[in-house]
């Protein structure tokens, strides 16, 4: 083939691919090497599919399917695909926990965006830290994106119960525990607990990021809801690939789309879907790469003001895929009314209003009305207090009502594995009364902030029947945790924060209905204390580590590395 497809030059890879030189030559012959002609790329917008498969995420199974999926659509309208492997980040196998690469997704995203002939990408992520993660590299890359979620796996079924990844999981090893259910009972409950492809199928971080990623204009209409494994899916993923040659060619870019009121949509989404506490550091990250100063006080405002809607463990009873047959996200967005800014800009080039309306309820009892809501507040309320100076979170949905105010004596485990050491000992005088401490297990004294903050009950209450008690730490928690848990406090004990000074049978105050977490230690005695302190040693002294360690920030201010906000310009590369 010899024809010579007149050049596109507004396109970014036309400087690949479009000049007579040495160069171009090179990136024009080596794609011919691949047996691709001049009518397969010249003049065509170039399309990445960044896809986050690998045999260890388990949640991104049928990626390997889709990427074909996205191809034909990407083929129909004029493109050229290219598929891109990024960093995996799957939830279950990656220790000590994904956050501590979070950033580094976000970071290869970025430069990966930056470095190729690229005119947009296809985003392929959901298990949880996958979408802020590639969300954040791709704001700072402000090349034309659209992200595709994975999709929840099908509901799961054990006899007659309806199984929930994380929360049935969490819930039936208490049992286990307590002595209620054989090795039989739970062999059986591990073959059926993961029905399929797709992430967890509760109102988990994955379900929850997908939504925001929806309502921020991130998604096509209606995407974050679709279960992994239906036909709807492969469609998806087909329209989604039609869609990203179109806005390379509009070069409709995430500064285009990217607003405060589409940061206020993500915070109200969050809040009336019951979501993961974990989408409020992720929403700062997000917001912040984008040049929006988003603190925890607007998600406190907002929750305030937003009611749940969604119906969906663990706030609630249904699953993922119950929702989708309720109608989805943008049934629900559709009920919160004025809450929304329908005026938002998405990326098929509607507003979110356009998108949403039409959408229908399909069952009332899943998706609430205004007027018949799961809670009159939203799903996440942040407190503060002389424990929590920079603040702190909880999911008061996903509490028990008895502890949402309560004052009792502190037990203090200094790190996670102080916890496990003395958890069960019956010296460490634990009570139903007892608020429990872990410490040391933010983002510098994990290192990493992993999900340790749904601290495990004690056996011996187990077996007295005891489910909940009030748990504090600067830790994070699954999506799919439940219980009276307060998380990310900041600062956090391993930098000096409050939560380092506390002692064995201090009194801590938690007050949900007044956004109150206090320690009743008098300043002097906790100014001794401070005076004695000494930080803890840091883990890592070389590598991605001893960079994280250098450069995180804290959970209230999103967790990115410093030097990755909002900023001057990175200048493309030269071609030379
Ligand atoms: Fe991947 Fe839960 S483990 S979404
Ligand atoms: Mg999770």
């Amino acid at each position: 083939m010899t024809s010579d497809p007149s050049p596109n030059s507004e396109l970014p890879s036309s400087r690949w691919f479009d000049p007579d030189s040495l160069r171009g030559f090179g990136h024009r012959s080596r794609l011919k090497g691949m047996g691709y002609d001049d009518q397969d790329f010249r003049g065509k917008p170039v399309i990445a599919i960044l896809n986050t498969w690998s045999d260890l995420n388990t949640c991104h199974s049928h990626f390997p399917e889709r990427v074909k999926e996205v191809k034909r659509g990407i083929w129909q309208m004029g493109g050229f695909p290219v598929e891109i492997p990024v960093m995996s980040l799957g939830e279950m196998m990656m220790k000590p926990t994904t956050m501590l690469y979070r950033n580094l997704l976000a970071m290869e995203t970025e430069e990966v965006l930056r470095c190729h002939p690229i005119d947009a990408a296809v985003l392929m992520g959901g298990c949880d830290k996958t979408v802020p993660a590639m969300i954040m590299g791709a704001i700072s890359a402000n090349r034309p994106a659209i992200f595709l979620p994975a999709g929840p796996m099908l509901k799961a079924r054990w006899k007659d119960q309806t199984l929930g990844s994380g929360s049935d999981a969490w819930k039936y090893w208490d049992e286990r525990r307590a002595g209620n259910l054989c090795d039989e009972s739970w062999g059986e409950i591990e073959n059926c607990i993961a029905r399929s492809a797709g992430t967890c199928m509760t109102m988990g971080t994955a379900s929850t990021m997908a939504a925001i990623a929806e309502s921020m204009g991130m998604t096509l209409p209606g995407a974050s809801s679709v279960p992994a494994v239906i036909s709807e899916h492969s469609r998806l993923a087909v329209a989604t690939g039609r869609r990203a040659v179109e806005m390379a060619n509009e070069n409709l870019r995430p500064s285009n789309i990217l607003t405060e009121a589409s940061f206020d949509n993500a915070i109200v989404t969050s809040m009336a879907i019951g979501g993961s506490t974990n989408a409020i550091v992720h929403i700062i990250a997000m917001a912040r790469r984008a040049g929006i100063p988003l603190t925890l006080e607007r998600f406190d405002e907002l929750s305030k003001t937003t009611p749940v809607l969604a119906n969906v463990r663990p706030a609630g009873k249904f699953l993922m895929e119950d929702f989708f047959d309720a109608g989805g996200l943008r049934a629900l967005l559709q009920q919160l009314g004025a809450h929304i800014d329908r005026s938002c800009r998405t990326v098929n080039g509607l507003s979110i209003g356009e998108n949403i309306s039409g959408a229908e309820v399909i069952d009332a009892d899943i998706i609430r009305s205004l007027d018949n809501p799961l809670s009159e507040s939203g799903g996440t309320f942040v407190l503060q207090g002389n424990l929590a100076p920079s603040g702190c979170v909880v999911k008061p949905t996903a509490a028990s009502p008895r502890l949402l105010n309560h004052t009792g004596p502190a037990v203090v485990f200094d790190n996670y594995g102080d916890l496990k050491a003395k958890l069960n000992d019956p010296d460490a005088g634990i009570t139903a009364d007892s608020v429990l401490i872990l410490r040391n297990a933010g983002p510098q004294g994990g290192p990493g902030f992993p999900e340790w903050g749904m601290l495990p009950i004690p056996d011996h209450l187990l077996k007295q029947g005891v489910r909940d008690l009030v748990r504090i730490s600067d830790a994070r928690m699954s999506g799919t945790s439940y219980g009276t848990c307060i998380l990310h406090v900041a600062p956090e004990a391993a930098v000096g924060g409050p939560l380092a000074l506390v002692q064995n049978g201090d009194l801590i105050e938690l007050n949900v209905e007044q956004r109150s977490l206090n320690l009743l230690v008098d300043d002097e005695e906790l100014a001794k204390r401070r005076a004695a302190w000494t930080p803890p040693p840091a883990r890592y002294q070389r590598g991605y580590g001893a960079m994280f360690l250098k450069h995180v920030t804290q959970a209230d201010a999103g967790c990115d590395f410093d030097f990755l906000h909002h900023g001057a310009d990175t200048p493309d590369p030269d071609i030379y």
